[in-house]
């Protein structure tokens, strides 16, 4: 298992570009399925969580291939095994996007039931309910749900949000599978984000009838087949505001490209508001530390409010702040485990149920911490990056999930980051 030695305190500079959504090409590459022939999807990332996808795919019986340059292709001829099994979908839960397009396709699918994760208990009701709302019969048998439809899928009126608002590939499966529906589907307090746009963007290449996109009502006619597409997915907004945190946290200057500063209107908000400078430029940013961070209050929300994904990343930065700051987890309140790693590096945090309170600090220190779940461990770099002395992230394998060498990126920039093999397990 790698770790990350990481030198710190460091002041980055230079230019970085931005890799293809992870968020996005996962739904994306689930979309694929509902098309019999080969698409070809541009700025895939090679990312760990793309291999578990591949995986998955192929097994269903569709041929992937994946080249360097973020090209794949997926050739969805012959699906004759519409299951996804445990050993899968343990490792990646995002592989419950294959629900909507399998059952649409082949009328019938079984999928693992996920099971909770570091990040919260992230039920799948809502997705259930919205295929149930489609026509499909949906029990649980041995731990995997299975949906079957006979007879085809109905279009429905169906409303998705849930105690913590929409759900983002709940919205998916149900769009996916509507799309093959006969007649119209309307999906009230759909999820906004923009990688529910872009999935919805594809599928509209691919034959379908989606208007309404980027929006809380989505309406959705259904037709008869889809053909197969080529696609560029959008920039990752996720690793974009990790670099503006990186710029911003080591008091650097950093030149962002490849980055849709229009989906990113409330990180850039925050980040102006503790005293960041954020300037458009080209297809990206500047990105430029100021001397004293100042607190600021965050409060995550579903788009287009602050991404539970930045969340971990932007309370390092504040923990550096003059002064105190609070943090509110609206999406995933149980999504702290970053919190007692950054204390570990001698940053001043409490946990209030939901919230957490940040007390800034003068500096943080080097400190051996172990990584929990993707953004908290991209939180423990960051706070690396500024940290006096060597810091050891554990367990890298996280951050490999949805950052494409972040080490190699970073340093780039002037990070002093090592890979190596060992640490704690
Ligand atoms: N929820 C329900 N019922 C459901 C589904 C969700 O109550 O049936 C609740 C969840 O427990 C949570 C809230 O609704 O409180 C939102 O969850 P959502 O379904 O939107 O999350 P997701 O679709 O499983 C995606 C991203 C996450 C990101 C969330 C929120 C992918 C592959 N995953 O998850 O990304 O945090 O949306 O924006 O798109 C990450 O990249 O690190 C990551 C965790």
């Amino acid at each position: 298992m790698d770790v990350f030695q990481i030198e710190g305190p460091v002041r980055l500079s230079g230019d970085v570009e931005v890799n293809g959504s992870k968020n996005a090409s996962l739904p994306i590459m689930a979309a694929a399925l509902l098309a019999p022939g080969r698409s070809t999807l541009l700025g895939i990332p090679q990312l760990a969580d793309i291999s578990v996808f591949k995986e998955l795919i192929e097994q269903l019986g569709c041929q992937v291939q994946r080249q360097s340059d973020g090209l794949l292709t997926i050739d969805a001829t012959t699906i004759d095994n519409p299951v996804g099994p445990y050993d899968i979908v343990r490792k990646m839960r995002a592989s419950i996007c294959i629900l909507g397009p399998l059952l649409a396709r082949c009328g019938r699918v079984e999928v693992s039931m996920p099971g909770g994760c570091a990040i919260g208990d992230r039920p799948i009701d809502l997705h259930l309910t919205g295929l149930r709302r489609l026509g499909a019969q949906v029990h649980l048998k041995n731990g995997y749900v299975i949906a079957e439809a006979p007879q085809g899928l109905k279009g429905a009126s169906i409303f998705l949000g849930g105690p913590f608002g929409s759900t983002v590939l709940g919205t998916a499966n149900v769009m996916m599978a509507a799309a093959l529906a006969k007649g119209r589907t309307i999906i009230e307090s759909a999820a906004c984000e923009p990688e529910v746009a872009d999935l919805a963007n594809c599928l509209n290449a691919m034959g379908a009838r989606i208007t309404g996109i980027g929006a809380p009502r989505l309406v959705i006619d259904g037709v008869n087949h889809l053909h197969p597409v080529q696609y560029r997915v959008i920039p990752d907004r996720i690793e974009a505001g990790t670099f503006m945190a990186a710029a911003a946290i080591t008091g650097g200057q950093v030149h962002i490209t490849h980055c849709r500063l229009d989906d990113m209107m409330a990180v850039v908000d925050r980040l102006q508001n503790i005293g960041v400078t954020v300037e458009p430029n080209g297809d990206g940013c500047t990105v430029v530390g100021a001397e004293r961070l100042v607190p600021a209050d965050i409060t995550t929300q579903p788009y287009p409010g602050f991404p539970t994904d930045l969340q971990a990343q932007l309370m390092a930065v504040l923990a550096l702040a003059d002064g105190n700051s609070v943090v509110i987890e609206k999406i995933f309140p149980d999504r702290f485990m970053h919190v007692a790693e950054l204390n570990r590096m001698a940053a001043n945090l409490r946990k209030e149920g939901p919230a957490v309170i940040v007390a800034g600090v003068k500096k943080l220190i080097a400190a051996p911490v172990m990584a929990s779940d993707l953004r908290a461990s991209a939180a423990l770099v960051l706070a690396g990056l500024a940290a006096e002395g060597v810091t050891t992230v554990n367990r890298v394998y996280h951050i490999d999930r949805g950052y494409e060498r972040i080490e190699e990126r970073l340093n780039r920039l002037g990070a002093k980051i090592t890979r190596e093999e060992g640490g704690t397990v």
